[in-house]
């Protein structure tokens, strides 16, 4: 039995640390602030992350295989309220059922050690540990190979996978955009089997109302995508998905930057038939920002390296960090001449690209994004914004060994402009061993945060955050 022990050091860098997990499940109110909390940031901070339970080998784990736990701060009037839970889904609850593992994991999968999974269980776990999407006044917890997962707000409570009354037959993506003006949500999922990439879109209504398989050459890591007001934007960059590969001892995900590099662009009701390819330089986007028509142009914005390190998560022996960490970076496609016109927007080494959820699929003046650590893999020391009209990054360091994650946008309660609210992450100290939630003015980042909530209970680094405002 392999149960891993919160908070003990491990010689896995995804189980060491703060990014060790919790085992406790918890409700605090009435915590120390420094600072003051806004009383017009009103409705559900959220981060979601792997906190693995029981793992097959501790050497073995790999941070994209770990139980999904969400830790949420629900903010009204000035105050704080913090919860914790785990993602309850029916592999996560096998587990905890029997006290051991059951599924092996993605570096685990060649093992001879015989597989555990009851009959007529899912072959994997639907884990919900990456990210989240509101839409239809539901939450959703995502996991790109699964079902989104849907989660009640506040209590955290797991209603459980969807498939949208049987109408979606693929893996949906975890990160899905939501075009708040129109109400629809756009999504995709991609596979190691044709078709590699299939698109859907869901209405206001929460119906999902259009499918299309589309298509290119060979399998990728798909893991984002891009949808402006009238276009839906794929990317087929070359970080290839090979099962031969992986069965001979390589990684099942590998940069083979001789495939090249292309953006394919489709109307967001198109088919397979409409999507025009536009060949691109070759590089790596894990997360885009944001796209939106202009004219004859769609714009596309995301965090682009050159090259990537996802089967390590940036920790494989030998792994150039400063070649894997993106930058923010421009595409500006003209549909009318098919050229493509390129550029560099901000130096800064950052990930975790966001923009006000409010204004997604239509034109952004801002972006906000994690600065990444130059020297330690998978470490976010700042937050940063960057601004289309002045082309300047303004940022804030968290200080000496104090790691963060993904600030998300929360809009003030009757916000008038783009950037009129706050962003609001969860950063560790590590030399002290405590979690803090901070709060920073959209408006004015460099300043630092207006408020430092310090948690009780220590916060693991995780994955993406969410906000959900007050109903
Ligand atoms: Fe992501």
């Amino acid at each position: 039995m392999t149960q891993v022990i919160a908070g003990a050091p491990s010689s896995n860098f995804f189980l060491d640390g703060n990014f060790s997990p919790v085992a406790e499940e918890r409700d605090a109110d009435n915590m120390e602030v420094i600072g003051t909390i806004p009383t017009d940031l009103a409705g559900h901070f959220l981060r979601v992350g792997p906190n693995p339970r029981y793992v097959f080998s501790e050497a073995a784990y790999h941070t994209f295989d770990g139980d999904g736990m969400i830790h949420a701060i629900e903010f009204s009037g000035g105050t704080a309220r913090y919860r914790n839970r785990f993602v309850r889904n029916e592999g996560f609850l096998l587990e905890q059922e029997r006290g051991d593992w059951i599924y092996k994991g993605m570096n685990s999968m060649l093992d001879p050690t015989p597989s555990r999974v009851p009959e007529g269980a899912p072959s994997s776990k639907n884990l919900a540990n990456t990210a989240f999407t509101y839409h239809n006044n539901t939450l959703y917890a995502l996991h790109e190979p699964s079902q989104p997962t849907i989660i009640e707000l506040p209590g955290l409570e797991t209603t459980g996978p969807t498939d949208f009354d049987g109408k979606l037959k693929h893996p949906f993506s975890a990160h899905p955009k939501v075009d708040q003006k129109s109400g629809e949500m756009m999504t995709f999922g991609y596979a190691f089997q044709a078709p590699y990439v299939t698109y859907s879109v869901i209405d206001a209504n929460g119906e999902l109302v259009h499918t299309t398989p589309v298509t290119i050459p060979k399998p990728v890591f798909m893991h984002d995508f891009a949808v402006s007001e009238k276009y839906s934007l794929f990317l087929d960059f070359p970080i290839t998905l090979d099962i031969e590969r992986a069965m001979a001892g390589g990684p099942a995900l590998g940069f083979e930057p001789e495939h090249g590099s292309r953006i394919g662009v489709m109307p967001r009701y198109g088919t397979d038939a409409d999507v025009r390819w536009f060949d691109v330089k070759t590089g790596v986007v894990v997360h885009t920002a944001n796209a939106w028509d202009d004219g004859d142009e769609v714009v596309l914005q995301a965090s682009r390296s050159k090259t990537a390190d996802i089967a390590g998560a940036g920790t494989s022996e030998g792994n150039n960090l400063a070649d894997n960490q993106g930058q923010l970076y421009e595409w500006r496609i003209n549909l009318k001449t098919g050229a493509v016109v390129e550029r560099s927007l901000s130096d800064t080494p950052c990930d975790f690209t966001r923009v006000n959820d409010a204004y997604a699929c239509h034109p952004t003046q801002y972006i906000y994004a994690a600065v990444f650590n130059p020297v330690r893999p998978f470490s976010f020391d700042g937050v940063m914004k960057y601004d289309n009209a002045s082309n300047i990054t303004t940022e804030f360091k968290f200080g000496d060994q104090r790691f963060g994650g993904e600030a998300v946008f929360a809009p003030r309660v009757n916000a008038s402009t783009e950037d009129d609210g706050y962003l609001v992450c969860f950063v560790h100290d590590e030399a002290n061993n405590q979690s803090e939630c901070l709060i920073l003015s959209a408006q004015d980042v460099s300043a630092g945060p207006v408020a430092r909530i310090m948690m009780p209970f220590r916060v693991p680094y995780g994955f993406h955050s969410g906000w959900v405002k007050a109903a």
